[in-house]
């Protein structure tokens, strides 16, 4: 009879228990010992990376930039390329791939991260971090959202911008008209290297002489150098139509060794003027990838 009573009362103590928890798995919101999730943004940069000191100085510019845009809120970075991320390494710098940076985030109590790609198109990379950002967002008690901001060049107006901005600021101002400006792109095995021949097409439109070619991709060099030469140019500025001013600037671009563009020029019969910055050193480029990332966080409210 005693024994009785004790089980039932025991069974309405597992009960009680059982309904307090229901009720706490309906409140979606609800977190550790039913307390409200507070919302807690932050902003995830992505970029390839870069070793070199002058574009680490670009990347701080624009760490400040997006600071600036947005007060208060985390800002983090992550390197796509683990050939950078091993080399920083080893020189005691510790930079993280984007799945490592989510992974903290998610750690450390943020709620809605935006991903901002620094890349220039969305090719492999950009499609990478997209698709692994996204899967960030669906495990189970992490993120709330996770939204991933497009790179640079996504549609006709990104291009033409970012074509005229690089033709107004960076070419420099004693270049006549007959002589040319060539820039290098990075080009890739991705469809989207087809951004590279609509850039090329809408930067002869605007000069005949302002051209693009790529290093992996399409327009090749020999295309560009073939387009020099049919219009006896003898002098032509290059510019790096990358992130930054890395490796291809410094050896594909303008480097002493017999396949260098420079070199190859040279043997055309055409002078080469490098200009040795990134895109990410250009403040009205780098505000292209910032009101990317404006829209982007006003959908992350
Ligand atoms: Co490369």
């Amino acid at each position: 009879m005693r024994a009785g009573v004790l089980l039932k009362k025991s069974m309405l103590v597992a009960m009680v228990a059982l309904i307090g928890l229901w009720f706490q798995a309906a409140d979606g919101q609800a977190g550790e010992h039913g307390k409200k999730k507070e919302v807690k943004p932050a902003i995830l940069l992505v970029t390839f990376g870069t070793s070199i000191e002058q574009a680490k100085a670009a990347f701080a510019n624009i760490d400040k930039r997006v600071k600036a845009a947005f007060p208060g809120i985390e800002v983090r970075w992550a390197y796509t390329s683990k050939i950078i991320r091993k080399k920083l390494a080893k020189q005691g710098e510790q930079i993280d791939s984007p799945e490592v940076a989510l992974a903290r985030l998610m750690d450390d109590g943020y709620t809605r991260v935006a991903v901002q790609s620094l890349h220039m198109i969305p090719g492999a990379e950009f499609h990478e971090t997209h698709t692994n950002a996204r899967l960030f967002g669906q495990m189970a008690d992490g993120f709330d959202r996770v939204l991933v901001s497009m790179p640079l060049l996504i549609n006709d107006a990104s291009m033409e911008k970012a074509l005229d901005i690089v033709y107004k600021q960076m070419v420099p101002k004693e270049r006549k008209a007959g002589e040319a400006v060539v820039l290098m792109g990075h080009g890739t095995h991705h469809p989207s290297d087809a951004i590279y021949s609509a850039l090329m097409y809408k930067a002869r439109k605007m000069d005949p002489n302002y051209l693009v070619g790529t290093v992996e991709g399409n327009p090749s060099f020999e295309e560009v150098r073939d387009v020099l030469v049919a219009a006896k140019i003898t002098k032509a500025y290059l510019i790096p139509f990358m992130t930054v001013a890395g490796d291809h600037a410094m050896n594909d671009m303008a480097g002493d060794e017999p396949d260098s563009w420079k070199s190859q020029l040279a043997a055309a019969g055409i002078t080469s003027l490098p200009v040795m910055k990134g895109m990410a050193e250009v403040d009205a480029i780098v505000d292209m990838w910032i009101d990317q990332l404006k829209v982007t966080m006003a959908h992350l409210k």
